[in-house]
């Protein structure tokens, strides 16, 4: 067993045969799930826009093969799904962040991309998997817990982290047999939220180390873990998933 898998209890080799495409698996949660899927059996593919950090998690994760281009591109996206080969099993989508800052400092455009990117992305994503991945295969967002709570600093984010179970649900049932479900993750320790934080990164860790019930942090891994378990068990679909150590408990 690899350590990852040791740690939450897989058997050896769940996903022995499956292929995971990874939209934005060059860093993060992304490259956490590639490499302990890997290590479940699966061969993996991995997208991001940066060539040179993709190479470098390509080498991390083993992965078959990589793909550099930026996902809210949708002919780009498409060429990408044209040129896969083979049968596909799971794709997750990882790539975009999350849009901060006070609605009314936005014009028209950018209004729209803050509402709109996350699920227009999942949508894309969605329509190359029709016929791409076999039945019983999943589909897998991501999304937050964070802006559930609403502040004035965090603009749209609040309504699209209201929409995406309820777009994550739709997608299930138009998807169908294949699986669609949604990660929604706090606070997850990995390159996006040290560019977020900043100067900052290290007395947050301090402070959810505090305050979480869980007494540390959660790691890309703990993402991970959680999303290789939604790939293998085939009763979930439509639902979303939180992984957040409690932080909305007490935050
Ligand atoms: N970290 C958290 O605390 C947290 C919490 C809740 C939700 N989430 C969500 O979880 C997802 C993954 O987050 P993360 O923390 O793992 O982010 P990350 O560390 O920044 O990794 C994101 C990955 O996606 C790629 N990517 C980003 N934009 C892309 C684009 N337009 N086209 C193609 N690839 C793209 C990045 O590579 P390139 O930059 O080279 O393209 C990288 O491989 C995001 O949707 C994020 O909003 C994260």
């Amino acid at each position: 067993m690899t350590l990852e898998s040791a740690a939450y209890g897989f058997r050896d080799q769940v996903l022995l045969d499956q292929t995971l495409v990874v939209i934005g698996g060059s860093a993060g949660i992304g490259l956490a799930t590639a490499r302990l899927a890997r290590g479940q059996g699966a061969s993996v593919v991995l997208t991001g826009r940066d060539t040179e950090r993709l190479r470098t998690a390509a080498k991390e994760a083993d992965a078959r093969g990589t793909a550099a281009f930026d996902a809210h591109d949708p002919l780009q996206l498409e060429r990408f799904f044209q040129q896969l080969q083979g049968p596909i099993d799971h794709v997750m989508v990882t790539a975009g962040g999350p849009s901060y800052g006070r609605l009314l400092d936005m014009d028209a455009q950018q209004a729209r991309r803050a509402i709109s990117d996350h699920m227009v992305l999942a949508l894309e994503v969605a329509r190359h998997c029709a016929g791409t991945v076999r039945p019983g295969g999943t589909l897998l967002l991501l999304g937050g817990t964070g802006a559930r709570r609403i502040r004035a600093a965090l603009g749209a984010a609040p309504a699209v982290t209201a929409a995406m179970p309820a777009f994550t649900a739709s997608l299930a049932l138009e998807l169908a047999p294949v699986r669609v479900n949604l990660i929604a993750a706090g606070f997850v320790d990995t390159p996006l939220s040290a560019r977020l934080l900043g100067d900052a990164l290290d007395a947050r860790r301090e402070e959810l180390r505090a305050t979480l019930p869980i007494g540390r942090v959660v790691v890309p891994e703990d993402v991970a873990a959680l999303a290789v378990h939604i790939m293998t068990n085939t009763a979930l679909t439509g639902a979303t998933y939180d992984v957040d150590g409690g932080q909305q408990l007490v935050g």
